[in-house]
C-alpha cells in the first residue's frame, strides 16, 4: 500500500515513543522507506540504535551535525520526504509547530517541509484538555496539519481519558489517506490559480479580486488523489496547499512561462483570473506627478491566452485541458461559446456577480460544461467542488 513512499517520522519524547518502533517497522511492511528523527527527550525513550536498526535508516538527531549537513541538508531532508509524520506529537512539539518555532532539528525541519505533516498527539489528558493545546491544535488543523487520535483510555500516569496516541494501525491508515487514494498516482496536472499583478510602474500593478482559493482547492483534490501536480499561482490570498510543486509568478506572461516549462502533463486546470491585458507603456521608474494636473495614459496590450494556447498544442497537448469562466450574465451561452473559442474540453462556470459572493467567498456554484452539454451543480463549499471536480479529471484521463 505505502510502496516507495518515503516518510520522514519524528519521534517525539513521550512514553508513547515506544509505540513508534512497531509503527516503523509496520510502515516498512507496507513498503515505504521510513526515515527516522529523534527530539533530545525523544532519546530518554527509545535510543538512536534501536530505531535505527528498525527503520534500517540513519537517525537523525541534531541541526549542528555537519556531516549530515554535508550529506544532506535539513532543508532537503525535509523535502525529500512524501510525508512527515510527527508520532508521539507532544504537547511541547505541538507548542513549537504552532508558534513556529525552529529551535531544534525536528522543529526546523517542521518549519522547512513542504509536504503534509501528520500529527499523532500523546499526552497526559489534563495536557491535552489544557486550552493551550486546544488553541494550538486548532492553528495547526487551520494550518492544514492533519491529526490522528488521540484515544480514550488508560494513560501510563494513572489517569484516564483522551491523551493516548493512536494505535498503530490507526496511524498507518491515517498515513494511507494522507498519502492519497492512489488512483492518479503517476499523473502529472498543471494548475494555474490566482489573480496576475499587472505592472504600471515599479510601485504599482493592475490586479482582479481573484483568492486563488478554489485553485488551491483543486491543487489539494489532486494531490489527495496521488497526482503530482505544478501549481503556478499568482499573488493570491490563500496560501498554495502543502505537498504540491509551488511555481510563484506575478504576470501573465510570467504565468505563460511556468505553465510551458511545467509540460508534459496528463491534465491541466486553468483556475487562475488571468489579467486579459497588461500595460504596455510600464514605466520602469516610478511615475511622479509633475504638477500639470495631466494624468498619464496607458495603454493596453492583450496578454497572452495561456489556456488557448495549451488547448491548442499540437504536440504533446494534455488529455484533459480545463477552463473555468467567470461570467457575470448569460453564464451558460457565454461559457459555451467560450469553450468553443478556447479549444479546450471542459469549462467550469461560475456566476460572479457580486450579489453571489462566491468571488473571494468559500462556496461555489458551479455549471460543468464540456461536449455534451451543461451540467448545473449545487452550491457546495470550494473545497467539495474541487474533489468532485477531480474525481471527474481522474475518469476523464483514465485514472482510475
Ligand atoms: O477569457 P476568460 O478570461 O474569461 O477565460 C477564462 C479562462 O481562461 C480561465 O480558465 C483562465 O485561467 C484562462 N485564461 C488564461 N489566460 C488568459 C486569460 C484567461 O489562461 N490570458
Amino acid at each position: 500500500m505505502l510502496t516507495g513512499k518515503r516518510i520522514l517520522l519524528i519521534i517525539g519524547g513521550g512514553i508513547a515513543a515506544f509505540k513508534s518502533l512497531d509503527l516503523i517497522r509496520r510502515l516498512r511492511d507496507q513498503g515505504a522507506l521510513v526515515v527516522p528523527v529523534l527530539t533530545r527527550s525523544a532519546e530518554e525513550f527509545v535510543t538512536p540504535l534501536s530505531v535505527s536498526a528498525l527503520a534500517a535508516q540513519k537517525v537523525y538527531r541534531d541541526l549542528f551535525d555537519l556531516t549530515d549537513e554535508a550529506e544532506m541538508g535539513h532543508i532537503e531532508l525535509s523535502r525529500a520526504a512524501d510525508l512527515v509524520v510527527v508520532a508521539p506529537a507532544t504537547a511541547d512539539l505541538m507548542a513549537k509547530m504552532a508558534a513556529g518555532l525552529a529551535n531544534d532539528l525536528a522543529s526546523t525541519l517542521l518549519m522547512a517541509t513542504d509536504k503534509r505533516v501528520l500529527i499523532a498527539p500523546s499526552m497526559n489528558v489534563r495536557m491535552w484538555e489544557h486550552p493551550a493545546t486546544r488553541r494550538n491544535l486548532a492553528v495547526l488543523q487551520g494550518d492544514g496539519v492533519l491529526v490522528v487520535g488521540p484515544d480514550e483510555g488508560n494513560m501510563a500516569c494513572g489517569e484516564y481519558g483522551p491523551g493516548r496516541m493512536a494505535d498503530v494501525p490507526e496511524i498507518i491508515e491515517a498515513v494511507g489517506a494522507a498519502l492519497g487514494d492512489g488512483s492518479m498516482k503517476d499523473r502529472h496536472v498543471i494548475v494555474t490559480s490566482g489573480p496576475t499583478h499587472e505592472p504600471i510602474d515599479p510601485v504599482r500593478y493592475i490586479a482582479n479580486r481573484s483568492s486563488g482559493a478554489q485553485g488551491g482547492a483543486m491543487a489539494a483534490a489532486l494531490r489527495d488523489l496521488g497526482a503530482r501536480v505544478t501549481f503556478v499561482t499568482g499573488p493570491a490570498d490563500v496560501p498554495p496547499p502543502a505537498g504540491v510543486d509551488v511555481v510563484r509568478v506575478e504576470t501573465a506572461r510570467e504565468m505563460l512561462s511556468a505553465v510551458q516549462a511545467a509540460h508534459p502533463a496528463d491534465a491541466a486546470v486553468f483556475a487562475a483570473a488571468v489579467a486579459d491585458w497588461r500595460v504596455e507603456n510600464a514605466s520602469g521608474s516610478k511615475m511622479k506627478k509633475d504638477g500639470s494636473g495631466n494624468a498619464p495614459a496607458l495603454e493596453f496590450t492583450e496578454n497572452p491566452d495561456i489556456l488557448a494556447g495549451v488547448a491548442r498544442m499540437e504536440e504533446g497537448r494534455p488529455k484533459l485541458v480545463v477552463g473555468f469562466a467567470a461570467e457575470t450574465d448569460n453564464v451558460v451561452e457565454n461559457a459555451t461559446a467560450k469553450r468553443l473559442r478556447k479549444g479546450c474540453d471542459w469549462i467550469v462556470a461560475n456566476d460572479v456577480s457580486s450579489e453571489t459572493g462566491i468571488m473571494g467567498g468559500d462556496e461555489n456554484a458551479i455549471v460543468l460544461i464540456d461536449g455534451d452539454g451543461a451540467e448545473s451543480w449545487p452550491r457546495l463549499p470550494k473545497a467539495e467542488v474541487a474533489k468532485r471536480l477531480a474525481r471527474r479529471i481522474a475518469d476523464a484521463i483514465g485514472a482510475v
